[in-house]
């Protein structure tokens, strides 16, 4: 095979690529991944997760050194924001998660083209590099995993300064005095949280009526409550028509969604978070004929494949839940395609965490899913305030809900709001995936005083029997 005939061409460094990248390599197939960036991470690493969850962690400790430490008997003194110190820090782990991926994929032997990847025809991808050069390379298949982009609203010109997406969010400069966040989902909550708890008046307007709409809706109402305890105030099924940068600020126009008087709300900075696009951009699927859904995602077989034989696609590009990991398993699973094994994604088995405080996790179905789909089910619920770990803590708003099927016990979904909620959902994923009942998780052993425990509790209290509620 020649330097520039590959099996596999990667279109896309983020989570979804560069994780096909690696397991295509291990299987044996000649790979090249393809970066519009010189750093490799997509959205996740550079400008999503990981920078979001290290703003989240020190605001998270600025908080509770200004509210929560007295209580344990701890003083601290001139407390202070040093928000230039904050903003290095997180870069400085972004920087080095680059650097361990760039190590991954020379351990892989993955070959990496730096440049914008376009598809003149199926087996080919040409690369234009900074520089603006042209590489053509050849693959017996190309797997596009361009991931997704800022969605932009109209009316609301983002500047990135005073009017911003998530990215601009990651680094301001000086907290704004008041903050107004458009969309009270995800982004909304885990980055008016931020702010909010770095001193921002944070005023959030949302479309529907609740904040996280796709959450079960007992967890939508619990958020708003916890949200609003912490000082973020929300504007419910309100319309966010304009934003102008006035220059030493942002005046927007809202209206109610049901109809009636419009009116101007003033603030210092405006996050827009309201959702996010297909990135298709310069892949040029248009003249390739590949089919996409009317909003722009690519459409997919079974087996990733797009209507064009040989090309492929994964992660937040085709839709569905746009969640890293997410897009992780699916790169495992078409590299495995690719390789003549059976890969598979089980989108039963998918949990969601928003990494507010109290966190939030979620998998399988919901109660309103569950009564829609007219499926008969058992709920159990356990709250952290009965849990002795989360009273250790300082932790013990919010509960598990686990919900199982009425007649086998299997579980159906489960719906996590508390301390380290992202990580106990992934006993409930594990038993999703093993088909387990309630009682199957009511009979394992959990460790005390553990958080499990109220998983284990929940478990119980599906069957009416949980021993501390
Ligand atoms: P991406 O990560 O978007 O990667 C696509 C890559 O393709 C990019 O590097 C891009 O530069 C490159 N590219 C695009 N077009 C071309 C081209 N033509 N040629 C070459 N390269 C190209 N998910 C979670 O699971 N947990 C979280 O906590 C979380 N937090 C988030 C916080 C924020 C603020 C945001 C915005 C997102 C968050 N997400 C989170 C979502 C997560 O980032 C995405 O689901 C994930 O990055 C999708 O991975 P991907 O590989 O499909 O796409
Ligand atoms: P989202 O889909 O979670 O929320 C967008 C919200 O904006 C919706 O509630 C919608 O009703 C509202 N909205 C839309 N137009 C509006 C308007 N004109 N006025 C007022 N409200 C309006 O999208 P978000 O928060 O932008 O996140 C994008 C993606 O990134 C999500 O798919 C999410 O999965 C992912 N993400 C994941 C995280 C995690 O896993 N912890 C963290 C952050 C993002």
């Amino acid at each position: 095979m020649s330097s520039d005939q590959f099996d596999v061409v990667v279109i896309g460094g983020g989570p979804g690529g560069y994780i096909t990248a690696i397991r295509a390599a291990q299987l044996g197939l000649k790979v090249a991944l393809v970066e519009r960036y010189k750093a490799l991470g997509g959205t996740c690493l550079n400008v999503g997760c990981i920078p979001s969850k290290s703003l989240l962690q020190s605001s998270h400790l600025y908080h509770e050194a200004k509210t929560n430490l007295a209580s344990h008997g701890i003083t601290v003194s001139d407390l202070q924001i040093d928000l230039a110190q904050m903003l290095a820090r997180k870069d400085k782990i972004v920087s080095g998660l680059n650097k361990g991926i760039d190590g991954l994929l020379k351990k892989n032997k993955v070959t990496r083209y730096h440049g914008f990847g376009r598809i003149p025809e199926a087996g080919t991808v040409i690369v234009k590099s900074p520089d603006l050069a042209e590489i053509t390379i050849k693959a017996r298949s190309i797997v596009i995993a361009t991931g997704s982009d800022v969605l932009e609203l109209d009316g609301v010109p983002l500047d990135e300064k005073r009017i911003v997406s998530s990215t601009g969010a990651l680094k301001f400069e000086s907290v704004p005095n008041h903050l107004a966040v458009i969309g009270a989902g995800v982004i909304g909550l885990e980055l008016g949280s931020v702010w909010a708890r770095l001193g921002a008046k944070v005023t959030v307007f949302e479309f529907m009526d609740r904040v996280l709409a796709p959450f079960d809706a007992e967890v939508s109402s619990f958020m708003r409550r916890m949200m609003e305890k912490q000082g973020m105030t929300f504007r419910l099924s309100t319309r966010v028509t304009r934003a102008v940068n006035t220059g030493d600020g942002v005046t927007m126009t809202v209206e109610p969604v049901e109809g009636g008087p419009s009116e101007d709300i003033t603030a210092d900075a405006v996050l827009v978070a309201v959702g996010r696009r297909a990135c298709t951009d310069w892949l040029g699927i248009e003249e390739l004929g590949i089919e996409t859904t009317p909003r722009g995602f690519i459409l997919v077989d079974e087996e990733f494949q797009t209507n064009i034989p040989g090309v492929y696609a994964i992660g937040d590009v085709i839709g569905g839940v746009m969640l890293a990991h997410k897009a992780e398993e699916e790169g495992v699973a078409v590299a495995e395609i690719l390789a003549g094994q059976h890969g598979h994604v089980n989108y039963e088995a998918i949990p969601s965490v928003v990494y507010t405080a109290p966190e939030v996790a979620s998998v399988g179905n919901t109660e309103d899913q569950l009564k829609a789909a007219g499926v008969r089910y058992r709920s159990g619920r356990f709250s952290f305030n009965a849990n002795s770990r989360a009273r250790t803590i300082d932790a013990s708003d919010g509960f598990v809900k686990i919900l199982a099927d009425a007649e086998t016990d299997q579980i159906l979904g489960a719906h996590i709001v508390g301390p380290a909620a992202g990580d106990l959902i992934a006993e409930i994923v594990m038993a999703i995936e093993f088909g387990a009942s309630s009682e199957d998780i009511a009979r394992i052993c959990h460790a005390h005083p553990g958080l499990a425990e109220a998983v284990k509790e929940a478990a119980l209290a599906v069957d009416g029997r949980a021993i501390h509620m």
